[in-house]
């Protein structure tokens, strides 16, 4: 960990996700090693047993399956202690229903932040926010731990999980494919082709059968 040296910055896509050993609801947790070769969710909220991180673990938790299908790991943390994390996961278990969801376990690891060296590590802090808690920070981090993209939300504003699965399908999809995703796109629409690096790329494109060009710098095709 190096968050106390003058060299410390922000975390920025394309770096190495930075190393931690932490305490979880799941027990300890050497991140990113323990998840080599899966994609991997790390978010924070900014504290247990608060409405809208309430929400916000159920809308997570009923996603479970399906980021497991994605190859992906969700790793939660706040600035809380052990016994928190898990009185409130026990709380939503046994007490919550929210949306017509009930009963919900709660089954990725939250981890213990409370010397908040990892929320500081990842820039998790933003002190116009708030001093004393984690603002809602996403960092996805693909399966050679390099960092992929990066979310962050207010407070007072609970994410979009339907968003935050379209990240990893479009990164999954561009690494697969070598292409890019356009504006809106969603899994199963057209994707573009990364823009032409000669003159002669440029010329031979707008030939290729499969594509359509807009212009030369802009075709899509459809995935097989
Ligand atoms: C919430 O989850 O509702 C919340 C937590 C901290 C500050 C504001 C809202």
């Amino acid at each position: 960990m190096e968050n106390s040296n003058n060299n410390w910055r922000m975390p920025r896509i394309g770096d190495q996700a930075p190393e931690f050993r932490a305490m979880t609801t799941k027990g300890k947790l050497n991140f990113p090693g323990d998840y080599k070769g899966y994609w991997k969710i790390l978010f924070s909220h900014p504290a247990d047993f608060t409405p809208v991180c309430t929400t916000e673990f159920i809308a997570f938790a009923k996603m479970q399956e399906e980021f497991d299908k994605l190859n992906t790991k969700l790793v939660g943390l706040s600035v809380d202690s052990l016994s928190s994390h898990i009185a409130w996961v026990r709380n939503i278990k046994e007490k919550i229903e929210w949306e017509g969801n009930k009963n919900v376990d709660i089954d990725f690891p939250i981890v213990v932040d409370l010397s908040k060296n990892v929320s500081t590590l990842y820039g998790m802090i933003m002190p116009g926010e708030s001093n004393n808690a984690c603002v809602r920070a996403v960092f996805f981090i693909d399966p050679t731990d390099k960092i992929r993209a990066i979310i962050y939300y207010p407070l007072v504003l609970g994410r979009n999980f339907d968003e935050i699965k379209r990240v990893i399908i479009g990164l999954q999809t561009a690494d697969a494919h070598d292409v890019a995703m356009p504006a809106n796109w969603q899994p199963g629409k057209d994707v573009v082709l990364h823009y032409p690096i000669t003159t002669d790329e440029a010329v031979a494109r707008t030939a290729e059968e499969g594509l359509t060009c807009h212009e030369w710098y802009l075709c899509s095709k459809k995935l097989q």
